[in-house]
């Protein structure tokens, strides 16, 4: 793929788009979108960051943050009961992942109604096209962008500009346009968020303690293990000694994985200590996690995200 010429043949294709709505995370795929449709369109792109509670620490504010600074207008969603509250008791990861989706829309669709317009913006890729593909058995799991291909209408006339790209071809994209590293080589993080980085229901307590984890193994691995590393929250608890006295605490597994495009990955080779190291501070700082375990299955048969 010839960047500049997709650059050139996106930007001619959004020119004839009305008012965009962006829904833009502060990820790549969607800040790509949503900059791309700015420079072809201008002030009639309007990004919204949705905080749905499930956002690592700080992210929603930083999102907002840097794509005013991209001369975006961008504001912030507070919707986060709504998001805890459909997701209370969900325990399956599709069932999560579909509530999810259904809560996304549906404050979308307001948005969508206030502005008088039907264009959403959206900054799906082909990977998550290719994995929500086919009929309920034969889906490895429901993106919660993909619209079109599960036949879903919220009535709204969706732009995925990036939708024939794989993640490492929107980085060139973003080199390209020369939008600043922490976008073109930021970490995946999936849309429904740290719903699916809790394995079992999802609490406003769970979510807390996997949010502070993110904080740790981020800080710890992130640098030297740029493709992506996170923590789960299992579902499981363990005994441990908490204050000299036996406690069934959280168990947190870390996933860190290689890869290129995520269609498949491997999962990184960390030394013993810097693991060590990581557990002592994870369940120093998180009292309630007792146990701390380290992923290394590949994609296939796993998929990155453990959920
Ligand atoms: P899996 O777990 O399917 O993940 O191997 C492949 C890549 O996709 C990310 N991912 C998502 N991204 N919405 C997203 O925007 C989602 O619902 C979603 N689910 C997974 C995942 O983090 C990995 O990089």
């Amino acid at each position: 793929m010839k960047i500049n010429e997709f650059i050139q043949s996106q930007l001619e294709a959004l020119k004839n788009k009305g008012t965009l709505i962006a829904a833009c995370s502060g990820g790549i795929d969607s800040t790509t979108s949503a900059y791309l449709a700015n420079e072809a369109v201008g002030t009639r792109v309007h990004a919204f960051v949705i905080d749905d509670g499930l956002r690592r620490e700080q992210e929603p504010e930083e999102a907002e943050q840097l794509l005013r600074k991209l001369g975006i207008k961008t504001e912030i969603l507070r919707k986060q009961e709504r998001f805890l509250t459909a997701l209370q008791g969900l325990t399956d990861p599709e069932e999560k992942r579909k509530k999810f989706r259904k809560v996304f829309y549906s404050v979308l669709k307001d948005v969508l109604v206030k502005h008088k317009t039907t264009h959403l913006l959206q900054g799906t890729i082909k990977a998550d096209i290719d994995e929500t593909k086919g009929n309920e058995k034969e889906r490895i799991k429901t993106q919660h962008n993909v619209l079109q291909q599960i036949g879903v209408d919220y009535g709204f006339q969706v732009v995925e500009p990036l939708k024939d790209l794989y993640k490492n071809q929107v980085r060139d994209v973003a080199r390209a346009l020369g939008l600043p590293s922490r976008i073109s080589e930021r970490m995946p993080f999936p849309g429904p968020g740290l719903a699916i980085r809790i394995v079992g229901a999802v609490t406003p307590e769970k979510v807390e303690v996997v949010r502070q984890a993110h904080v740790i193994v981020e800080s710890t691995l992130r640098e030297k293990h740029p493709f992506q590393v996170f923590p789960v929250l299992l579902n499981d608890k363990a005994t441990g000694i908490l204050k000299g006295k036996r406690a069934y605490g959280n168990i947190i597994a870390i996933r860190c994985v290689e890869s290129e495009d995520a269609r498949t990955a491997k999962p990184t080779e960390i030394a013993i200590g810097t693991l060590k190291n990581l557990a002592e501070r994870i369940c120093e700082q998180l009292p309630t996690v007792t146990r701390v375990v380290y992923d290394v299955t590949p994609k296939p048969p796993g998929t990155i995200e453990f959920e």
